[in-house]
């Protein structure tokens, strides 16, 4: 392959005691990091982010900077021409809403918006009493930090951190990582994937299989080049996409990668197989015969009650690109996104399965976008992109067991103006898989309506629907978001991540819109109050008839410009968030922050709102991805693309040194409390 530019990661400001010989730096690096335990009150480094700035000038390093904006343009392509839920509709709906409510409907949906029930004459039996509880009020006892733009992260002082499992460690247990320089996909392949996201843990205190995401890592970013110039270097970053199995385990200094043989990484170029009612359909297989590989920008995540990860597949649109000039989108092309450009990985440039004006790969694009369900206890087992569940711009699954131990998975498609879904399996979960099947294989799939009386319905997306007359389900679960605009849905401000509270309600992340109620978009609406929203919100529901009802409640849990402290507004484009059992909800950001400052991690107290801020990551970074050992006294999170890959905005996990340090490293992090308590207190 073409040789990476020289940017070898000197060994200089390690702090570790092994600094000596002729060790590799990027070993050094990986050894070093996981036994580092980096302690709170990290120093202040505005002024070498002054500094940042200077040798930003001076050396004019190639490095094509990751726009935040950008970014989200890539993440958030507007696609949804579709006419439901019009500006008009919704001001007519806005107009006659209180004359239209009737009986139980009406009163329900008062008395979820804070009107007692008494006030509002509240018949029993109604939508939200058979599973609305109190809301409990959890402990958030740690000091709240302020806000960072520096290019090491920040936590509140009852808590400390360390590092685990960054990009190019190897998957061996030996502690340490393959160089950048001359990194290779076959070392790629055995090591730790970029991007990391979503995630979860599977094990006790002290060991465990971690589930991590590689969402995404520039070309720049992983082999040092704007774009690929050979089928190796597309093979490196196909690669560094996807996600790990990794065993974990709590060693004397801190939690490290250990030997297992359930070890493994799942990328583009892993043999994978559909199931489910489209899995056999035309529009998945091509004529080239090529068999199902891989998976791509995994985002977020679920876990299921019987021990399985799910890793869903985002912004997968942006690996395609044409090779013909006179290559022209499709109106599903269009709907999903998909450009002759793509966003700039150029795969399909040197690899045809990507190419959207290839023929013989015609149908590839269709095998992307899904739902993957990988047994992480299993490393011979294929990933299984399971075609229930629909494909869309899938950012995570929450599965919660619904009436009759049936697996319900809610799904947010994040997008300008896209939609939140639910699946609800046929059978009881136990059953399916004592019958030796998957319980995501049969079902039915819905996606929400939100209703501006505070009132929601799911509408179903199958052959049963009036509106979508004519169509096959393979064509419904393929064509997801086609059939969804066809039914009705209500066009949201990209939904992100969903996670369900100890007392039954499902919140979603809105992370931001700003084409929000401009010309020739979709208007404000009530659960989407904010034109121009640039900072995001969260709307929480509760679902009706434990949870595989089609009716449902909802309220706004929280406008992000309206969350402030004495600091002023804390946080904007809310992203992942997890709900522990105790009341804390966990919001991860990824976007514009209040000053531009850096993405943070907050709790919000789910019966109070108010927030407070217990880690601030790095420059460029997002925070991402959490799971927790079951005591919750061990949280993982992630840091993802760290300095936006650039050195000069910071080199963690190695300390700050600037351009002549490292490059830097997407890792996960693990939060304790000192004091040994449930973190989030
Ligand atoms: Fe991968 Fe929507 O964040
Ligand atoms: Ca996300
Ligand atoms: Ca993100």
């Amino acid at each position: 392959m073409a040789k990476p530019q020289s940017r070898a990661d000197p060994v200089g400001h390690l702090t570790d005691d092994r600094r000596v010989g002729v060790v590799d730096a990027d070993e050094l690096v990986g050894a070093a990091i996981h036994r580092a335990s980096v302690t709170e009150n990290s120093p202040n480094f505005n002024s070498c982010a002054n500094s940042t700035s200077a040798l930003l000038h001076l050396t004019g390093l190639p490095f094509a900077h990751h726009d935040k904006e950008k970014s989200m343009e890539m993440d958030d392509t507007f696609s949804n021409t579709s006419d439901n839920q019009s500006f008009e509709e919704i001001l007519s709906a806005h107009m006659s809403r209180r004359s239209v409510l009737v009986g139980g409907l009406a009163t329900a949906a008062l008395t979820f918006f804070g009107g007692s029930a008494a006030s509002a004459a509240s018949p029993k039996g109604q939508i939200e009493a058979a599973t609305r509880r109190v809301a409990k009020n959890p402990k958030i006892g740690f000091t709240s930090i302020p806000l960072q733009s520096s290019p090491m992260p920040t936590i509140a002082p009852e808590y400390t951190y360390s590092v685990l499992a960054p990009w190019r460690e190897k998957l061996d247990g030996s502690g340490k990582s393959y160089p950048i320089a001359g990194f290779t996909a076959e070392q790629q392949e055995k090591s730790v994937g970029i991007g990391h996201d979503g995630m979860w843990y599977f094990g006790d205190e002290k060991s465990g299989l971690l589930c991590v995401n590689h969402e995404y890592g520039t070309t720049q970013h992983i082999m040092g080049k704007t774009v690929p110039q050979s089928l190796d270097d597309v093979r490196l970053s196909q690669a560094a996409h996807g996600m790990s199995v990794i065993m974990i385990e709590k060693a004397a200094k801190g939690w490290k990668i250990a030997k297992s043989d359930k070890n493994r990484r799942i990328h583009v170029n892993t043999p994978a197989v559909f199931t489910g009612p489209a899995a056999k359909s035309d529009l998945l297989r091509n004529a080239a015969g090529n068999p199902v590989q891989g998976t791509l920008n995994n985002c977020a995540n679920g876990y299921t009650p019987w021990g399985t990860y799910l890793t869903c597949e985002e912004n997968f649109n942006g690996y395609f690109g044409s090779t013909s000039s006179t290559w022209k989108a499709s109106a599903e092309q269009a709907r999903y996104g998909f450009t002759a450009a793509g966003f700039g990985y150029d795969w399909h440039k040197f690899d045809a399965r990507f190419d959207l004006a290839n023929a013989n790969y015609a149908n590839e694009m269709n095998r992307f976008g899904w739902v993957v369900e990988v047994d992480p206890n299993d490393p011979k087992s294929k990933p299984a992109k399971r075609t229930a569940l629909g494909r869309v711009k899938h950012e995570g699954a929450e599965v919660v067991e619904g009436k009759n131990g049936r697996a319900v998975v809610y799904m947010g498609d994040d997008e300008r103006f896209d939609y939140v879904y639910k699946f609800v399996s046929k059978l009881p979960w136990k059953k399916a898989i004592a019958a030796g099947k998957s319980p995501l294989d049969e079902g039915t799939l819905y996606v929400a309506k939100f209703n501006e009386d505070g009132t929601g319905s799911w509408l179903e997306l199958s052959t049963a629907n009036p509106a979508l007359a004519g169509w096959t389900l393979d064509k419904i679960l393929v064509n997801t978001r086609v059939a969804a605009d066809l039914a009705g849905a209500t066009k949201m401000d990209r939904p992100e991540w969903i996670t369900t509270d100890a007392d039954g309600y499902q919140y979603v992340t809105l992370t931001n819109n700003t084409q929000r109620g401009t010309t020739g978009r979709a208007g404000v609406d009530k659960a989407n109050p904010t034109a121009v929203n640039t900072y995001g919100h969260i709307v929480r529901w509760l679902d009706s008839d434990k949870n595989v009802g089609t009716t449902f409640t909802w309220e706004i849990f929280a406008l992000a410009k309206d969350v402030a402290d004495a600091g002023g507004q804390m946080f904007g484009s809310p992203d992942g968030i997890w709900a522990d059992k105790d009341g804390r909800v966990f919001v991860q950001t990824d976007g514009e922050q209040p000053g531009k400052q850096n993405d943070q991690m907050l709790v919000a107290n789910a019966a109070t709102k108010q927030f407070s801020r217990l880690f601030t990551g790095v420059k460029g970074c997002e925070v991402t991805g959490v799971a927790v050992t079951p005591s919750q006294k061990t949280m993982f999170v992630n840091l993802q693309h760290p300095g936006d890959g650039d050195p000069r905005l910071s080199n963690f996990p190695a300390p700050y040194t600037g351009v002549g340090g490292p490059v830097p490293r997407d890792c996960t992090i693990v939060i304790t409390r000192k004091n040994g308590g449930v973190v989030g207190t």
